[in-house]
């Protein structure tokens, strides 16, 4: 395996939107990530992604580019960007960026032009399609729900057609059929990449080729949502190779693709092994889901599944075991906050330690979501009209269709996985707002940011903040540098409902690392292991007897062992 810069990196995704205000008019900004490097280089992070600060009309806060090579105004200029780019790299931060090809906005003057007439140059760059007649009334060409609710095709009245938007209706999809539209991306990647980024985070990768257009059977939805007919279709891993070729591989750079949803082990190898010459790794959301989220009612609470969570991540760490890489992260900007997902409230400095532990000792590249490291939790919305996320409305409307009667229901499955939790502001002081900015922030800032937030965390050395600085440290600095990076890992008892175990091992090094997801005080068999060091732990003194360790709510600890013979 060649060794390269980014497996041994430490990754930190930004929200610009929301990480930190810099000119007091209520929106996080670039100068705002400028202003807080020191604070990430403090923290350990040696590599950034920023989500997209391009012009936009932020329909889906920039993941809708009208302008890739420009700014939107919110965000700041192209000399913040470059001034962003220099004092991070001096630093000895990379910088990687979101490079969204799957979509553009209906204001890029791509789609004005398309939209505009059936012979327009423009008009193979997005998939335009006529309508269906049934029952004497025009309809979509196909049935396919789309992710943010409602039909993938959107009626356009210029051209008396359909144009297809996966997402929002002010999203249109590109047409990746079409080879122009590969060489205005790889255009765009190369500028950006001239400019000095260290890679992208690639944006909804899997679904660049579509299914033959017919429609989902066998659902009573109105427009059934079903990935198969746009994710991970076999085209998509001729415009990656493509893409590989004429840029990616041109440069010293990181590609993470997204592809999230129906990515069985199998697709993401095929995304990212090390021989496919297509991507470097994939973010998957196959541990996002590792709870009984479809049983919650409006009294019944969420509850970790540790064994199918443990299933999870074995699966992937086994089958890129030697021949992929992959990124560690456990959330990201559309994912529910980890505290409120799998951390425990009544403990939450023990929890909040030990999910950092048994996530960053695994192999592959952390990457930290803005506000994890301080434990930042899901804003308690109590109503619909709070959500400011597209998609959290159609979840909502999705959930009382099914169930009329029961608003409450439909507001707390919405609220438990609202894309809105992780964009609330960052909580960087107990101050007005939370120190995000003077002005009344674009979101509503979660109410618990005078107990959590930065600088509460920084004035105690046994806060949340710390282990993760300690745990950073320990990747990139200690002895156990090699095993934490490139070491082999290995499940122990996948059976155990509550413990989440596993080891380490790169020749003569062996760590074992215990995690409890439990309040309850359990017990765990040393008897088989020589003990030589404790590495890291989230209580401060351990309870060991006759080659037992009692674990307390949420222990967690990384010995170095030896085992015995
Ligand atoms: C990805 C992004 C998400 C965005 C979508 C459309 O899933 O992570 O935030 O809404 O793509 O660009
Ligand atoms: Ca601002």
């Amino acid at each position: 395996m060649d060794k390269k810069w980014w497996m041994e990196s430490i990754g930190y995704q930004i929200y610009p939107k929301s990480f930190f205000d810099s000119n007091d008019d209520g929106i996080g900004d670039l100068n705002g990530i400028y202003q807080k490097l020191e604070y990430l280089k403090d923290l350990g992070v040696n590599l950034i992604w920023i989500c997209p600060f391009y012009d936009s009309p932020m329909d889906d806060n920039g993941y809708d580019v009208r302008n890739f090579f420009d700014v939107a105004k919110e965000f700041g200029t192209m000399d913040d960007v470059n001034k962003l780019i220099e004092k991070a790299h001096q630093l000895g931060i990379k910088v990687i960026l979101d490079f969204v090809l799957n979509h553009t906005s209906d204001e890029h003057p791509w789609f004005i032009e398309s939209r505009s007439s059936v012979d327009n140059p423009y008009r193979d760059y997005y998939i335009w399609h006529e309508g269906r007649q049934k029952d004497g009334q025009k309809i979509e060409p196909t049935n396919w729900g789309s992710f943010f609710g409602g039909s993938c095709w959107k009626y356009d009245e210029p051209t008396d057609s359909y144009y297809m938007k996966i997402f929002s209706d002010k999203m249109p999809d590109l047409n990746w059929k079409n080879e122009k539209v590969h060489d205005e991306m790889i255009q765009i990647a190369k500028k950006w990449l001239d400019k000095g980024i260290d890679g992208f985070r690639i944006d909804a990768v899997s679904h660049l080729d579509r299914a033959e257009y017919e429609d989902v059977k066998g659902s009573t939805d109105r427009y059934p949502l079903d990935w198969h007919k746009f994710s991970n279709l076999p085209k998509v891993h001729d415009y990656l190779k493509k893409l590989n070729q004429e840029v990616f591989s041109k440069y010293d750079c990181l590609t993470i693709g997204e592809v999230g949803g129906a990515a069985s082990i199998d697709q993401g190898i095929k995304y990212a092994s090390f021989d496919r010459d297509e991507l470097s790794m994939v973010f998957n959301f196959d541990h996002n889901w590792c709870n009984n989220l479809h049983e919650v009612t409006s009294t019944k609470q969420l509850k970790t599944n540790v064994v199918l969570l443990k299933s999870v991540f074995n699966k992937w760490q086994e089958s890129f075991k030697d021949i992929g890489w992959l990124p560690l992260n456990w959330l990201n900007h559309d994912q529910p906050r980890l505290m409120s997902q799998y951390g425990d409230y009544k403990f939450p400095k023990a929890s909040g330690k030990m999910l950092a532990t048994a996530l960053h000792m695994m192999r592959g590249t952390p990457f930290i979501y803005q506000g994890e490291e301080i434990g930042m939790t899901n804003f308690p919305f109590e109503d619909v009209s709070q959500f400011n996320d597209i998609s959290s409305v159609g979840t909502y409307r999705y959930h009382l269709e099914k169930e009329p009667d029961d608003p409450v229901k439909a507001l707390k499955k919405a609220a438990l996985r609202s894309r809105d939790n992780p964009r609330t502001p960052m909580q960087w002081s107990n101050d007005i707002y939370a120190g995000f900015s003077t002005e009344k922030p674009w979101m509503m800032v979660n109410p618990n940011y005078k107990t959590i937030n930065v600088e509460k965390n920084l004035k105690d050395q046994d806060s949340l903040w710390y282990h993760y600085q300690r745990l950073i440290d320990l990747r990139k600095n200690s002895k156990y540098r090699d095993v934490i990076i490139y070491g082999e890992y290995q499940l122990l008892d996948p059976d155990d409902q509550n413990l989440y175990t596993y080891k380490r091992i790169l020749k003569d090094q062996t760590l074992l690392i215990i995690n409890s997801f439990s309040r309850k005080k359990l017990k765990y068999d040393l008897s088989s292991y020589e003990m030589i060091n404790k590495v890291i732990s989230n209580y401060q003194k351990q309870s060991i007897k006759n080659q037992t360790i009692y674990l307390k709510p949420y222990e967690s600890i990384v010995f170095e062992v030896k085992e015995k013979l």
